[in-house]
Parts: structure tokens; C-alpha cells; sequence
């Protein structure tokens, strides 16, 4: 074991990516890269509103909000203090059969946020435990209620749900489950709502499109039987793919569909709440009512790990008798530290209006992206509030996209390293057509938008020379 040498903010001092080389196991991520010495892992030291520093003292500006996180920006002394008053005062205690104040002020300000009866808060350390969560719940409510045999979950093809073996389950992307199999064996997957890959016939009718991609869900349930299927798991505007809104009237189609066949509608807001689009909660702009909402990401600005699952009354309601508890829980679900910070970072939600900000500056966010249609290599640039996506085609006319040596070279071999190295953090992803990817803090304005379009445009304009 070799021991990390003490950090130096020195150009040309690589021996912080060297130990990370040697010892951390990043997540996701191709390690042959390092192994074969083409380039260091980028180690990221500082952070102060939108931007971000590495070591080496090269500034970056944060075009991914850390990983969907970072709402209200780094660097802010306000989050750190609230965690550090929490740590003196308490710094640990579980929510099982106990409670401290500030998890249940917590779930008391989001069962406020939450539509509905929305009212009931079950706190997890992140977003894969919250999906996780409610499909367990989905499953113990319909034992309890006498439809023992509801077990099933429907998806959308390419979403991303977690990494947990039931979350990996209702995960639409085969290559991140293939080395997991056999998965928990009931998850059953249904189009997306990409548009710009609509079948030919509803390429020009956004609503005949969205109606045709629930009626997909209702196929589904009949396929399956409705006897057989708990719940559907969808995310308001789904990340994975490159951030696909709902088609006008899909969500409220699917509602009704759920409703029909008494099916749980679980919105997955573990991107999309806290602000992201606009709104605390992405189905009060949607204007649907979920019986589930998972979330967690900017519910602390990342300040501190925390998810959660937020039940309506009436899936609560048999938990509410004699011997019935749900058994299941984690260590650090509701941790007083992240529950201070979250409560803190919705202060600041309240202090600066940060929906009204993010409202009031989306327009300008996807008009200033928007420019980006002039190249040729952007087909389509989608998106709802701070969540963007600009898809890359081979052909714009025929839309037609790479092919795998292309995407290789493109994607993984120049997009995101020459982004980063321009200065701009963020995703180019390959999990369905390839994309580009920002979603910035949501204390962003014109002149990051800017900042952010004149990158991308320079690095794509590189690219064309390698097609
Ligand atoms: C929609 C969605 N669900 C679940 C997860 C998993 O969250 P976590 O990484 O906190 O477990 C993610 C992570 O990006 C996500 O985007």
C-alpha cells in the first residue's frame, strides 16, 4: 500500500491521479484508459458557484451541477454551516422507531411540496434506494390489500433507475444490466417518449405520438395481467437517452391507465425535482398526481447524500394497523446531517427563488443551445428548465445516427475529453443516440449559457474534421 502524498495545487504535480490510479475504483467508469496511459484521472479540488477547479488550478465550468446535484452552486458557506451546527448537535441517529427534528421537519416540508396526499416521507441515502423502496412498498401494499399477486413493473427503454438488483430490474438499458442477470425478473419495458426518434407516422403529431407511447403501458399491462403488475416507474422528463419531456396528454393517459387497472404510478424524480425544471416537484408542471415519488440528488444540493420516498395516504394506510410494519430500511436514511443540509438548501430555494429563476431563464437557456442547430452534427436539441440534452447525428436530413467505430472514436475517444479540456464539464452519452448533456446549477444565467454554447460549439466543430 502506497500512502497519498499531501495534496499541491501545482501545475505538472500528478501524484493525486497516480494514487487514484493505483487505488480508487471509479464508478462507471473504462480504467484502461489510465492503465494505458492515455491521460490522468481529473481531480477536482474546489468548487465556487458554477465553476470548478482541478489541481493542476485549471478552472471548468460545472455544465452537470456535479452529477445532477448541485442546485444552488458550490462553495456555499450557509450548506456547509448547517451541516457542521448538525454534526455538534447531533450527529447521528436512525429513524428506526425513533425520530429526530430535523428528518421529521424534513418530511413535513417535502409532504408539503409533494402534490396531493402525497404525505408520507421514507427517507433512503440516494435515488436507487428510493426506486428500490417503492417497488417493495408496491409489492408489501397489494399483499396487504388483497391482490397478493401484484408484483410486476412496467419501464421505459433506455431509463436509467439505479443499481440495486430491483432498481438494475426496471432499468431499460441492457448494457448496463447484462453482467447482473438474471435480475429480479419482473420488469417489463414500454417505449419512450423520444420524439425525434418517433415512429415515421406520429413524427409530426406530438400528441398522437405521446398517446401512442401510453397505449404501449396499457399493452403492457393487458400483455402481462393486470393481476400481475404493481406499478409503473417513469420519470417526468426521462434522462437517460437524452432528456425526453412528456408528450402533451401522455402523463395525464397514463394516470388514467394506471387508474384503470389499479396499477401505482411511481414518478422517479431523482433528477427532476428540486428546481431542475422549474418546480419543486417535475409532476406539479405536468399537472399528474403519482402515488409514489422518488427523489434525491438536489433535494442537498449534494452537500450531503440523501433520498427519498415520498406515499400518498391511501398506500399508507394499511401500514396504519395492528402488527403491519414495512420492513425495510437503511443506516442512513433521514441522517441528521443530510436532513439539515436538505432543510437548509430548500431555505435557500425560498431566500433566492431559485424556481422563479430557473422559470424565468429556461427560455433563454434552450434558445442560446438552440444555436447550436446551425452545425451539422447537432440533429435535435430537447429539454425542459436546466436539463438539456443536443443530439448528434451522422445525417441530419435522414437523422440517421453513428455507427459503433464512429461513436467510439467520436464519443468516447474526443467529445468528452476535448469538452473538458475546454473548459466545460460535462456528459456526452452513448446509452441510446449519442448526446451531449448539460444540466448546470440553477443559479446559471445568460452569460454561463454562453459560455457553455461557445465550448460545445468549438469542440464540435473540431469534430467534424474526424467523420
Ligand atoms: C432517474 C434516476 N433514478 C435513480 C437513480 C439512482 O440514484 P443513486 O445514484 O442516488 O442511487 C438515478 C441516478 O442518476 C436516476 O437518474
Amino acid at each position: 500500500m502506497t500512502i497519498s502524498p499531501q495534496f499541491v495545487t501545482e501545475p505538472g504535480d500528478d501524484r493525486m491521479a497516480s494514487t487514484a490510479e493505483r487505488h480508487l475504483w471509479m464508478h462507471f467508469t473504462r480504467h484502461s484508459t489510465y492503465e494505458t496511459g492515455q491521460g490522468h484521472v481529473p481531480i477536482i479540488v474546489k468548487g465556487d458557484g458554477p465553476y470548478i477547479w482541478d489541481d493542476q488550478g485549471r478552472r471548468y465550468i460545472d455544465g452537470l451541477s456535479g452529477l445532477f446535484t448541485v442546485q444552488v452552486g458550490h462553495g456555499r458557506k450557509d450548506l456547509a454551516a448547517a451541516a457542521a451546527r448538525q454534526a455538534e448537535e447531533l450527529a447521528f441517529f436512525p429513524v428506526w422507531s425513533y425520530a429526530h427534528p430535523r428528518a421529521v421537519e424534513l418530511a413535513e416540508r417535502l409532504a408539503h411540496e409533494a402534490p396531493g396526499d402525497l404525505n408520507r416521507v421514507f427517507f433512503t441515502s440516494g435515488g436507487g434506494e428510493a426506486v428500490e423502496s417503492a417497488w417493495k412498498l408496491a409489492k408489501q401494499f397489494f399483499k396487504l390489500t388483497g391482490k397478493p399477486t401484484k408484483h410486476k413493473v412496467i419501464s421505459r427503454s433506455l431509463a436509467y433507475h439505479g443499481t440495486p438488483h430491483g432498481a438494475l430490474s426496471i432499468t431499460g438499458l441492457p448494457g448496463a444490466k447484462e453482467f447482473f442477470e438474471p435480475l429480479v425478473p419482473t420488469g417489463v419495458k414500454v417505449p419512450n417518449t423520444n420524439f425525434y426518434r418517433a415512429p415515421e407516422e406520429y413524427r409530426y403529431d406530438e400528441k398522437a405520438f405521446g398517446l401512442y407511447a401510453a397505449e404501449r403501458i396499457r399493452e403492457a399491462i393487458e400483455f402481462e395481467g393486470a393481476n400481475t403488475v404493481a406499478a409503473v416507474f417513469l420519470e417526468p422528463v426521462q434522462n437517460s437517452g437524452g432528456c425526453f419531456t412528456p408528450p402533451p396528454g401522455y402523463l395525464d393517459r397514463v394516470r388514467e391507465i394506471c387508474d384503470e387497472y389499479d396499477v401505482l404510478l411511481v414518478a422517479d424524480e431523482t433528477i427532476t425535482a428540486f428546481g431542475r425544471i422549474g418546480e419543486m416537484f417535475a409532476v406539479n408542471r405536468y399537472g399528474v398526481q403519482p402515488d409514489i415519488i422518488t427523489c434525491a440528488k438536489g433535494m442537498t444540493s449534494g452537500y450531503a447524500p440523501a433520498g427519498a420516498m415520498i406515499v400518498s395516504d391511501r398506500l399508507f394506510e394499511p401500514f396504519r394497523h395492528g402488527t403491519t410494519s414495512f420492513q425495510h430500511g437503511y443506516t442512513w436514511g433521514g441522517h441528521p446531517v443530510s436532513s439539515a443540509v436538505a432543510l437548509e438548501n430548500l431555505a435557500i430555494f425560498d431566500r433566492e427563488d431559485i424556481l422563479a429563476h430557473v422559470r424565468g431563464n429556461e427560455g433563454a437557456f434552450r434558445r442560446t443551445l438552440e444555436r447550436l442547430l446551425e452545425l451539422p452534427l447537432v440533429g435535435d436539441v430537447r429539454g425542459a428548465g436546466y436539463f438539456c440534452a443536443i443530439e448528434l447525428v451522422r445525417d441530419k436530413a435522414t437523422r440517421e445516427t453513428f455507427d459503433e467505430a464512429e461513436s467510439e472514436r467520436l464519443l468516447r475517444g474526443y467529445l468528452s475529453k476535448a469538452l473538458f479540456d475546454n473548459g466545460l464539464y460535462c456528459r456526452a452519452d452513448d446509452r441510446g443516440d449519442p448526446v451531449i448533456q448539460l444540466a448546470p446549477p440553477l443559479i446559471c444565467d445568460q452569460s454561463h449559457f454562453d459560455e457553455m454554447e461557445q465550448i460545445v460549439r468549438e469542440v464540435l466543430i473540431g469534430a467534424e474534421t474526424l467523420l
